[in-house]
C-alpha cells in the first residue's frame, strides 16, 4: 500500500520531507479588495506548534532577495498586508492578504517558521489582483411557459470581508434567493437564484445578473446580461389571405403564428362534411376553382403543443375575375350608350309608320314637315 509505505517513510525522516500544504493553484481578486486563501495542512507536529510558529506567503518575484541581508523596507513594502486566519491547530492555514494592488500579483508560497523549523512548499498559489471584475457565470436552464424557472448566477467572492451583492435586474415576477456559499476549493461565491413562471410574453427579453462589489473607495459592478428564450406552443394562429377569391386565381394562404420553437404548420379544408389534409407548408397556393370552395383551417405545432385557427370560408365564385370584369364593361358601355340607343331606336320608331305615342321632338318634327308640305 502506497500511503502506508508514505507514512512509514514519512515518520522516519524530518517531518519537512512529508509536509504538504493544500492550497488552491490560481485565485482572483479585484483592486482594492481582499483574498482569502484557502489552505490546509497535511501534517504538522506538535513542537512545531508549541514553537509559537510564524506563517508567511513568500512572493516568487521577491525570492532572491529574501534570506538576505538585500531584503530591505523596499522589498517588504512590495509585500502585501497578510494575516493567518485559520486555526494552527487544526493544520488551518488559511490566509487573508488584504489592501491588494495590481502590483501585488505574483506567485506566493506557503511558509512556517520557528526558531528551529522552516518548512517552504514548493507549489505556489497564483494571485492575480485585476482592476475589472469577472463575468458573473449564468445558469439559464431551458425555460418553458408556465414551469417554474430558475436562473442562477454566482460571482467569486474572494474576500469574506466585502462580499458582492448579486442580484438580477429587471425582474418580472417569483422571487430571488442571495447567498454566499463554500466552493469545494474553500473559496467563497456570491449567487443569486431568480425562481419565476414565465409567460410567452417573457421570450426574448433581456434581463440581467448584476453583481456589486465593495471596495476600498466605492463600489465595483459587473453585469452579464442573458435574453430569455421561452418555449411556449403557438398562439394566436391565424389565416390571412392577400387579395379576392375569383375562379382561375392564384390563391396563396398564409399561416401565422406565434410560437417558440417556430412551429410546423398543417392546412385542412372542410367541404360537405368531408376533411381533406392539404399539405405541411406554412403557406398554401392553389388555383380556385369550384371544387376549392370550403372552410380553410391551419395547424400551428411544436413540441411545446398545438392550435389551430378559426376557419376561413372560402367561396370561389363561378365566374372569373376578367368574365366579371368585361360583364361590367358591356353593362358600362350599355349605360353609357343608352340615351343614344334610345334615340337611335325611337328614330328608327319615328320612320315606321304607326304611332301610339308621340314625343314632343317627334311632334316639331311632324309639325315641321307638315308645314313643309303646306
Ligand atoms: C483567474 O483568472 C484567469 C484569467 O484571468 C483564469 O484563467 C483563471 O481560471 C482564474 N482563476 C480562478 C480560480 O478563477
Ligand atoms: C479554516 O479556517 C477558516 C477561517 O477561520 C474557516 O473559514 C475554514 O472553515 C477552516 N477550514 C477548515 C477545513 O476547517
Ligand atoms: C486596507 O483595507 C481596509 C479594509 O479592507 C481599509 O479599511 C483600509 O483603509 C485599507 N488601508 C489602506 C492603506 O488602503
Ligand atoms: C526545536 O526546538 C524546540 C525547543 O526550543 C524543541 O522542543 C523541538 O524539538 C525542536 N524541533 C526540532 C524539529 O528540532
Ligand atoms: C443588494 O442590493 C439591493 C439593491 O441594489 C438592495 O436592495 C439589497 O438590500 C442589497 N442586499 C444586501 C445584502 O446588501
Ligand atoms: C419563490 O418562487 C417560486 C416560484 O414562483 C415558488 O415556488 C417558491 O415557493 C417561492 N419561494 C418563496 C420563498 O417565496
Ligand atoms: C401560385 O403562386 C405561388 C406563390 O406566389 C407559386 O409558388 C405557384 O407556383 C403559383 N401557382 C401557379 C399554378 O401559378
Ligand atoms: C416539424 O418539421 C420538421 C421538419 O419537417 C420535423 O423534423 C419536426 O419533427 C416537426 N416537428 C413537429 C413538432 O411536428
Ligand atoms: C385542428 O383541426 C384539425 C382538423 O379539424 C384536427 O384534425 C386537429 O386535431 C385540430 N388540432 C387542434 C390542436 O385542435
Amino acid at each position: 500500500m502506497f500511503s502506508a509505505d508514505f507514512l512509514v517513510f514519512c515518520s522516519i525522516l524530518s517531518a519537512a520531507w512529508c509536509q504538504s500544504v493544500l492550497i488552491p493553484k490560481t485565485l482572483n481578486t479585484t483592486s482594492g479588495s481582499c483574498i482569502l486563501i484557502p489552505c490546509q495542512m497535511t501534517t504538522i507536529s506538535e513542537s512545531v506548534l508549541d514553537n509559537s510558529p510564524v506563517v508567511s506567503w513568500r512572493r516568487g518575484s521577491l525570492w532572491k532577495y529574501y534570506d538576505t541581508n538585500n531584503f530591505i523596507s523596499e522589498h517588504r513594502q512590495k509585500e502585501p498586508e497578510m494575516e493567518l486566519i485559520g486555526d494552527l491547530r487544526k493544520k488551518n492555514c488559511t490566509s487573508v492578504m488584504r489592501n491588494l494592488t495590481g502590483q501585488h500579483s505574483d506567485h506566493y508560497f506557503f511558509r512556517i517558521q520557528t526558531t528551529n523549523y522552516t518548512f517552504t512548499d514548493n507549489k505556489p498559489v497564483k494571485i492575480t489582483v485585476s482592476d475589472s471584475l469577472p463575468e458573473p457565470n449564468v445558469i439559464v436552464p431551458g425555460i418553458r411557459e408556465g414551469e417554474v424557472a430558475s436562473l442562477t448566477c454566482t460571482v467569486p467572492a474572494p474576500c469574506p470581508s466585502l462580499l458582492p451583492n448579486v442580484t438580477w435586474a429587471p425582474v418580472f415576477g417569483g422571487n430571488i434567493t442571495q447567498g454566499i456559499q463554500l466552493k469545494a476549493d474553500g473559496t467563497l461565491s456570491g449567487f443569486a437564484i431568480w425562481e419565476f413562471v414565465p409567460s410567452f410574453t417573457h421570450h426574448e427579453l433581456k434581463v440581467n445578473c448584476v453583481s456589486v462589489h465593495p471596495v476600498d473607495g466605492g463600489d465595483k459592478q459587473a453585469s452579464k446580461q442573458v435574453i430569455l428564450s421561452v418555449e411556449y406552443p403557438p398562439k394566436e394562429t391565424h389565416i390571412s389571405l392577400p387579395g379576392l377569391v375569383w375562379l382561375g386565381n392564384n390563391l396563396t394562404l398564409t399561416c401565422q403564428s406565434k410560437a417558440n420553437p417556430p412551429a410546423n404548420h398543417s392546412w385542412f379544408m372542410k367541404r360537405e362534411g368531408v376533411e381533406e389534409k392539404l399539405g405541411d407548408s406554412h403557406v398554401l397556393s392553389f388555383i380556385a376553382t369550384q371544387e376549392k370552395t370550403g372552410e380553410y383551417i391551419c395547424e400551428a405545432q411544436n413540441l411545446q403543443g398545438a392550435m389551430n385557427s378559426t376557419s376561413l370560408q372560402i367561396n370561389v365564385q363561378g365566374i372569373s375575375f376578367t368574365t366579371f370584369l368585361s360583364i361590367l364593361l358591356s353593362m358600362l358601355l350599355v349605360l353609357i350608350l343608352s340615351p343614344f340607343l334610345i334615340l337611335l331606336f325611337h328614330r328608327s320608331r319615328s320612320k315606321t309608320p304607326h304611332r301610339h305615342e308621340t314625343t314632343e321632338v317627334e311632334n316639331i318634327y311632324a309639325n315641321s314637315s307638315t308645314v313643309k308640305s303646306q
